[in-house]
């Protein structure tokens, strides 16, 4: 038996050094014990082990998605999970493939893992309450929290972006984080008594939610969806919910004036707070079978967005919209236009990739109104953030969502639509349109088509940036 102790629950880099090496010298998943700290000391009595010491490895690479799994899967509590790792890497190495294999129980079981550690972490955003106690030098913040899994150091950055000005503390009872306005350490665990006592730190909750609160996008079921009642009486924001249900309309303008200064100054931040809340959307059911949201891709602070359907396999796997054929075609078009794709936010109408499992394939099914309509309010929070001059919908799907009806592309081609927030809209066809044109020259004859129509968007950001 080989015996790796690792020293951290959610060490990553070091498990993935190990386990190369390890697998470089074929050492088999059932030779291997895993274990944190000296943990499997007793269990081991009478076994016989030695400690690891293998050689350098050759490097080796494996599929990136494998790891972007591992890294979330590895805070999961399980005490299996780094052997399953393991084992998982070794099967890896010989079929690459495998990491696309949706029926293979044991990826099954790893991006289970994975998912419940996204979730975990959303919650620890969502429900973690300060409580502000008196310091020599000034308030500090400090919050108990008991998360299920080890999901607080993959927080950290998350906490230290929203309440970057502010002294805190989160004790929780492996680890404690602290942050001095400046500087994060990370310290031992704690117990509940060391947190104080007493009423959560209103202001602070309060200011953040009314900042990101916009009245034009007022959805009381929806707002009430995303917060379910149980939490309310921990929650000192919910008491600011009738009043700003109520004055809602009357403040419209200035208070959507005010937050978008707001998020413009925060922009890189609102983003990635909101990409990151987004990685636990279970708005519609569509999250249930997919590998990751995929939420859209590029600078912020760009003139220009365009929006797909949805992501497709490639897209699921990788994280990334518009990666797989149909972003090939995509990227070949912006070329020939003259976009630099890299100056522009790519993003997708549905945000989970919806498809029908036939045996080892999995084919791309159509989102539905449902699934549109419970996406939309991720990318009109996208809009909020990125304010475009100019949103591109390709294709229907995309198109519906943007306009909030439905359309045929032949109607709404080539003509700008005023937007709600005041933005401009275009419609296109979807570049995989056009790859299931089968005649040559009529897949010609749209392609180029489809080429006029993103010189055209690109002439009016030109002019609407001038
Ligand atoms: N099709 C889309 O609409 N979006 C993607 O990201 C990929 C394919």
């Amino acid at each position: 038996m080989q015996v790796v102790s690792l020293s951290q629950p959610d060490d990553f880099d070091s498990w993935r050094d190990v386990a190369r090496k390890l697998a470089t010298a074929e050492v088999p998943a059932d030779h291997v014990i895993w274990q944190m700290g000296n943990e499997a000391g007793d269990l081991l009595a009478g076994v016989a082990t030695e400690v690891t010491e293998v050689a350098e490895s050759a490097p080796f690479s494996v599929p990136r998605p494998f790891l972007d799994l591992a890294r979330t899967a590895i805070c999961h509590s399980d005490r299996e999970r780094f052997s399953l790792l393991y084992a998982f890497l070794l099967r890896l190495r010989r079929a690459p493939e495998l990491i696309q294999d949706r029926t293979d129980p044991m990826l099954r079981r790893l991006e289970a893992l994975a998912k419940e550690v996204r979730r975990d972490i959303h919650k620890m955003r969502a429900f973690l309450r300060f409580r502000e106690v008196d310091g020599e030098d000034g308030a500090r913040f400090v919050a108990w929290y008991e998360p299920d899994h080890h999901i607080v150091r993959s927080n950290a950055g998350f906490f230290v972006n929203r309440f970057a000005s502010m002294r805190w503390s989160i004790l929780t009872p492996d680890v404690s984080l602290d942050w001095d306005g400046a500087m994060l350490r990370e310290g031992p665990g704690a117990i509940r008594a060391d947190a104080p006592e007493g009423d959560p730190v209103e202001e602070v909750w309060k200011t953040y939610y009314s900042s990101i609160f916009n009245p034009a996008r007022l959805k009381v079921g929806a707002m009430l969806k995303e917060m379910p009642r149980k939490y309310w009486k921990n929650m000192p924001e919910t008491a600011l919910v009738p009043a700003l249900i109520a004055g809602a309309r009357a403040r419209e303008s200035a208070m959507v004036d005010a937050s978008r200064a707001e998020i413009g100054a925060n922009a890189a931040g609102a983003w990635e707070a909101l990409r990151e809340e987004a990685s636990a959307c279970t708005r519609c059911h569509l999250y249930k079978h997919a590998t990751q949201t995929v939420f859209g891709d590029g600078p912020i602070d760009v003139p220009l967005m365009f929006v797909g359907e949805q992501p497709g396999d490639q897209e699921d796997l990788a994280g990334k919209p518009f990666v797989g054929p149909a972003g090939q075609v995509f990227n070949q078009a912006l070329e020939q236009a003259g976009i630099d794709r890299a100056r522009t936010y790519v993003t997708n109408a549905v945000k989970h990739f919806k498809f029908e499992q036939r045996g080892k394939r999995r084919i791309h099914s159509k989102p539905n109104g449902a699934e549109i309509e419970a996406c939309r309010w991720w990318i009109e929070q996208e809009r909020d953030v990125i304010r475009p001059q100019v949103t591109v919908a390709l294709g229907a799907t995309a198109a519906r969502s943007m306009l909030g009806k439905v359309v045929t592309i032949g109607a709404a081609r080539g003509q700008a639509h005023r937007l709600e927030d005041g933005g401009e809209g275009w419609v296109t066809v979807h570049p995989s349109f056009l790859l299931r044109i089968q005649d040559r020259e009529q897949a010609d004859a749209e392609f180029a088509r489809f080429v006029e129509d993103l010189k055209r968007v690109w002439d009016r950001v030109a002019a609407l940036t001038r």
